[in-house]
């Protein structure tokens, strides 16, 4: 049973005149709740302010945001928090009036929104469903996720785990819901955000890890067959924190040597699913 705040208060519903529902014009974080505390709270407001700041929206109040979620989430030790700020209710049509004030929407569900992922590794498969290219919102987690939603559906009955989604110029983006990281000779390299995708927290503490540890990692252009000479594969995500990747398209991968390492570098760091 999901709690829902809006505006501070206790409620399930918003107006049908929200920007967010008509435009899908807002942001949107999805923080897992571990040991009664949001984990990577700061790295999450952070990309939300700079979303905000990007889209010219009025950031909400760190204190208010932490306040509601203590209030969601009150006497819970495990689930998922969801934050959601739209620029708000305004009139039929794209531009906004200057005084439209933010809606600002915090969620809490005592369920892993993607339930335990099974023990080993993940199979991915490639999906058809292009991702949008638009560099003003690369980066951000907008709540226009539609690209991701129709990839998503085209898992129904595969099996796989997660779908991969590339450019119109065929360059990695990254999973449905998912960043991915690929290794060869001991080197890491994961997409360059700069045109689609979503900017992953779990991404960040992924690269930071890796610099402490002596591993270089590069953020470039991935083609399919990049992939495929993989030595290996990873996907990170905030609430199932780093997946190796056993299976990418027909090409069967190990969890290797700097999979392993940095598995263990986010289990210190808090990151629990990454217990063996
Ligand atoms: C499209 C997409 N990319 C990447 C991610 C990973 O981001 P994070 O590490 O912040 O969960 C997500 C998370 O849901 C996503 O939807």
């Amino acid at each position: 049973v999901q709690t829902w705040l809006v505006n501070g208060r206790l409620q399930n519903a918003i107006s049908l005149d929200d920007r967010g529902l008509a435009y899908g014009d807002g942001l949107f974080e999805t923080i897992a709740w571990r040991r009664g505390q949001p984990r990577f709270f700061d790295r999450h407001l952070a990309r939300l302010r700079e979303g905000c700041r990007r889209l010219d929206i009025p950031a909400p109040p760190d204190a208010a945001i932490a306040d509601e979620i203590g209030i969601a989430a009150a006497g819970s030790e495990r689930g998922t928090v969801k934050i959601i700020v739209t620029r708000g209710c305004g009139r039929r049509g794209y531009a906004w009036e200057a005084d439209i004030v933010p809606s600002r929407i915090v969620g809490f569900d005592p369920a892993p929104a993607e339930g335990r992922p099974a023990a080993g590794g993940a199979s991915v498969v490639y999906c058809d469903t292009p991702a949008s290219c638009n560099p003003r919102l690369a980066g951000l987690k907008t709540l226009n996720r539609l690209d991701n939603v129709i990839a998503r559906a085209e898992l129904r009955g595969r099996r796989a785990e997660e779908g991969l989604m590339f450019d119109d110029e065929n360059r990695l983006v990254g999973g449905t819901m998912s960043n991915l990281f690929v290794v060869r000779n001991r080197e890491l390299a994961t997409p360059l955000l700069d045109r689609a995708g979503v900017r992953g927290v779990m991404r960040d503490v992924v690269m930071e890890r890796a610099r402490e540890a002596g591993i270089a990692c590069r953020e470039i252009g991935i083609a399919r067959s990049f992939l495929e000479s993989a030595d290996e594969i990873f996907l990170t995500n905030a609430l199932t924190g780093l997946r190796p990747v056993t299976l990418c398209g027909s090409s069967r991968l190990e969890a290797g040597p700097v999979t392993a390492t940095l598995r263990a570098a986010l289990l210190e760091c808090g990151v629990e699913e990454c217990a063996a």
